[in-house]
């Protein structure tokens, strides 16, 4: 088909030359499509969850939320902080594949039962691997639970060996974890939550993302009186 000047289209007034023929722009719609196909996914895994484990898509959410406040009183870029949201929404996802017995038990976890729970950053890492985030999803979701002084799961890894989107997720998750009421314990309140987080700043978690945390939960404390 070749196509009259008055298409707008400049070149050789072949189709094979439009400008959405060019490899820039085929490259630009594949990215978009891509982008949508991910986005797809994160909400399906969202949605999956939320039939499994009503508590724990929650809780992605929630810290979703938070690491994407606390990201940006860091000063990651717009691009850097959406990816903390897609980590924090899907972060839990490997425990999706625990029995109910463990999920909701009211009392407290024997060590066999929690080792079964400790395998949830690598089942995580397993479905998250192949999927090509612009972000590192898969290997911040296998570190969330990495704690500064090395003694943290799954690998015992220390200090900047932990990325930093993971060291953001672990402060989000605490924090949260620990506003929130378990079958096996009430919740704490939000100023016991911070000075938890605050006393092992700089042993379990980076510093810097402890003081953007308090920074962000006195925001929103002193901009709310819902709490
Ligand atoms: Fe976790």
């Amino acid at each position: 088909m070749v196509c009259s000047d008055a298409c707008g289209v400049s070149g050789d007034g072949n189709c094979a030359s439009w400008g959405f023929s060019s490899s820039r722009s085929r490259r630009a719609m594949r990215i978009a499509v891509e982008q949508k196909v991910l986005n797809r996914a994160v909400w399906a895994m969202v949605t999956l969850c939320e039939k499994r484990d009503p508590y724990t898509a929650e809780h992605q959410i929630r810290v979703a939320q938070l690491a994407y406040a606390v990201g940006k009183e860091m000063g990651l870029s717009e691009q850097q902080n959406e990816g903390m949201c897609v980590m924090g929404l899907v972060h839990d996802i490997g425990k999706i594949t625990l029995p109910g017995e463990i999920l909701n038990k009211p009392g407290r976890l024997s060590a066999e039962e929690f080792n079964f729970v400790k395998s949830h950053p690598r089942i995580g890492h397993e479905v998250l691997e192949n999927l090509e985030f612009p972000w590192p999803v898969a290997q911040v979701v296998l570190c969330h639970h990495e704690r500064l002084d090395g003694s943290g799961y799954p690998e015992g890894l220390g200090g900047e060996e932990i990325i930093l989107e993971a060291r953001i997720l672990a402060v989000a998750d605490v924090f949260d974890s620990m506003v929130s009421h378990r079958p096996y314990r009430s919740a704490h309140s939000p100023e016991e939550a911070l000075e938890e987080v605050v006393r092992y700043r700089g042993i379990l978690y980076d510093p810097e993302v402890v003081n953007c945390l308090c920074r962000v939960i006195q925001k929103y404390y002193s901009a709310c009186t819902c709490w």
